[in-house]
């Protein structure tokens, strides 16, 4: 008999757990420094082609694996295809996951020395052009760095000691809807802004002009960045999913409400960038520098920017949660060993990881990886290489090598429901259109095409 996994109680909290996981920094703090980098637009449509054609396909991929084993992917590709060597892939994701936790836990840093300078009255009260030096000189100073991101490591590690339903699900049943309200409040203050109409121009027009390959490669990494792809995160959580959840219609509400935050998010952001005359190409810093400017001008500002940083904390430890559990439900998995155990490994590694890089802006900027400081390292190689393979991983695996039986029990939760365009949909993508697509994209970094 299969042992009974303690998982997430009721439907609303394993999604609610999932878009947690999705919904993050990656939405509100990557898309928007993404986009603005490259063009607007024509980046977004891409991004929403990728959704389409291989993130609610990859979703399901990893879902199919992770709910009818009930277990991580290591454990699930032995029961599932004995043998198969495709299980050696879980060391990739775990690995990938415990590396993008290590960069994505500084900017969570980030998140909360601007909490605390919002609350202190510091932060609000200057020009945009300060802004920029105000962040710069932040992540120039060691100290602060280093301490916010342990702090976050610790509160976060914290949750995870509560475990998967009194830790992760109650946290995310709370602060994703009132995210959403927030971010619906500020889209409707930035559209308010005089000359508002110019980003959203730069938003919603298409100008294929604006956009390199460069481009492209940015968006599908960015798919699988905001829909937590690729390294094993979905297996872990829907590992934890009851049989009768319908998993299709769990994956494209996953992603929709994803990509409406990501959306949401470049309308409070760029309508305000060409109001107050920003540059959108600003990179990393571009919310750091935006974000206070429009606090500002709203009346009861420092209300305003002390509950955004609130929420945008709590967007962001529902996702280094979802990171960490990897890890952790991996260790316990397979060396047998207690949580508490799991949990510290990997707490001293993910935190030893984003120490280092919290310190890429000051102490350590000289050091380079492809010509990039530690943080810019991991947060390219993060979504453009360990995703993306493990995205590929899993597609192939799912779309050729499952039994298409385990597909389909998966997709009607044993018969009860009609999948009759839902499965050659999933099964397409996931044979040709994900695999070609990653590969074209693995030829184009090393200089084939
Ligand atoms: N999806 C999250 C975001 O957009 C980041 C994230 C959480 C993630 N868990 C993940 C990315 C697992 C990859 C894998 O902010």
């Amino acid at each position: 008999m299969k042992e009974k996994r303690t998982g997430f109680t009721t439907r609303m909290g394993a999604i609610a757990a999932t878009v947690g996981s999705a919904v993050g920094l990656g939405n509100i703090w990557r898309f928007p420094y993404q986009a603005g980098e490259n063009g607007g637009g024509a980046y977004i449509l891409v991004y929403l082609i990728c959704i389409l054609l291989l993130g609610v396909p990859i979703i399901m991929s990893e879902f199919i694996i992770g709910r009818s084993t009930h277990k991580s992917m290591k454990g699930a590709i032995e029961e599932l295809t004995p043998g198969s060597p495709f299980k050696l892939f879980a060391y990739v994701g775990v690995f990938g996951a415990v590396l993008i936790c290590g960069y994505y836990s500084v900017v969570c840093g980030w998140v909360i020395e601007y909490l605390w300078t919002s609350a202190d009255g510091t932060l609000l009260g200057h020009t945009p052009e300060q802004y920029s030096s105000i962040f710069t000189n932040f992540i120039g100073s060691p100290q602060r760095c280093v301490i916010w991101t342990i702090l976050f490591m610790v509160l976060n590690f914290l949750v995870l000691s509560r475990g998967i339903k009194n830790g992760i699900e109650r946290i995310a049943n709370i602060m994703m809807p009132l995210l959403f309200v927030l971010l619906i409040v500020f889209c409707v203050n930035s559209l308010m802004l005089p000359g508002s109409s110019k980003g959203m121009e730069f938003l919603f027009n298409v100008d294929f002009g604006n956009l390199g390959w460069e481009g492209v490669v940015d968006a599908m990494g960015q798919a699988f960045m905001s829909l937590s792809l690729g390294v094993t995160c979905l297996i872990t959580y829907s590992s934890y999913f009851n049989d009768d959840s319908k998993l299709m219609k769990d994956a494209v509400t996953i992603s929709a409400l994803d990509t409406l935050v990501a959306i949401l998010s470049g309308i409070v952001i760029f309508p305000a960038v060409f109001s107050f005359g920003l540059e959108p190409g600003a990179g990393p810093k571009l919310i750091f520098e935006i974000l206070p400017t429009i606090f500002q001008q709203m009346p009861g500002g420092t209300i305003w920017a002390v509950l955004f940083f609130v929420l945008l904390f709590f967007a962001s430890i529902t996702s280094t949660i979802s990171l960490s559990e990897i890890p952790i439900t991996f260790l316990i998995d397979e060396y047998k060993i207690s949580r508490g155990k799991a949990l510290i490994i990997t707490a001293v590694l993910m935190t030893a990881i984003a120490v280092v890089s919290a310190l890429s802006f000051s102490v350590l900027s000289d050091v380079k990886l492809l010509d990039r400081n530690i943080f810019d390292f991991l947060d390219y190689v993060g979504p453009n290489f360990f995703m993306l393979l493990g995205g590929l991983v899993t597609a192939i695996y799912v779309g050729w090598i499952l039994n298409k039986d385990v597909v389909h029990d998966q997709l009607t939760n044993g018969g009860m429901h009609r999948s009759r365009f839902v499965q050659p949909y999933i099964i397409f993508c996931l044979r040709y259109i994900a695999p070609i697509a990653i590969i074209l994209i693995f030829l184009y970094y090393v200089g084939v095409i």
